[in-house]
Formats: C-alpha cells, structure tokens, sequence
C-alpha cells in the first residue's frame, strides 16, 4: 500500500525531521513508501542523533521560513509535512 499516493520522483519534505516526532515519522515513511526524503531542521531541540541512516533521506540545516520559499520556487515536484 502506498501511504502517499504521489508520483515517483516526488519529495517528501519534512520540517522538524530531526525532532522526535519527525524522525519516527521519516522511519514510518522509509517503510511505506519508496519517496525520497527531505528533512529541514534548524536544530534548535532536535539532534542528529535522531537522523535516520538511509540513502533516501536527506538533511537540510535551515530554518523552515527561508527553505521552503525556495524550495518551492525551485518548481521540485513535492509534498510538505510541517511539524514546524
Ligand atoms: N511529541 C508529542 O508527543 C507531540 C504530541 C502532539 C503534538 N506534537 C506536536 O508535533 C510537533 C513536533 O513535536 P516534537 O515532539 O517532534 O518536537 P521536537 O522539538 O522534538 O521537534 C521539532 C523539530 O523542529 C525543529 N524546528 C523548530 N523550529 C524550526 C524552524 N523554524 N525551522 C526548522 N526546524 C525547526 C526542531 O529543531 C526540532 O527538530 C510540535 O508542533 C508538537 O507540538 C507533539
């Protein structure tokens, strides 16, 4: 079963990846669903200890306000889940 039903080369952008629920959620994903992640974390409470090892996950040091503008405006097919 695919958990999000988007194409292929979507990203999943995750803000707050590194914190506590958005790590258990990138895991839950990383089971589920075959995307590529992308976690924007400032890491002002969370840590890289919560990263998650996977080639498909990847970490972005950045406060959520300047990222996502950007990322947006980059026209990269995605689907945000803000926890922050
Ligand atoms: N933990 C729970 O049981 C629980 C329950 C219900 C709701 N929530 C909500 O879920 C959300 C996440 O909770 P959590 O427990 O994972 O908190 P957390 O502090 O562990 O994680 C939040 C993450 O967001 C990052 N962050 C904060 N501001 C940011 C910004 N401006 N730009 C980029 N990254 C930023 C932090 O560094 C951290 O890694 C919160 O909104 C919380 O209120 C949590």
């Amino acid at each position: 079963m695919d958990l999000i039903k988007t194409d292929n080369n979507m990203y999943i952008v995750i803000t707050g990846g590194a914190g506590f629920v958005g790590s258990n959620l990138i895991k839950l994903l990383l089971k589920k669903t075959n995307k590529k992640i992308i976690s924007i974390d400032n890491y002002s409470s969370g840590t890289k200890k919560n990263h998650v090892k996977s080639k498909k996950v990847k970490y972005i040091k950045s406060d959520t306000k300047k990222y996502i503008f950007s990322f947006k405006k980059s026209k990269k097919n995605s689907f945000i889940i803000s926890l922050r």
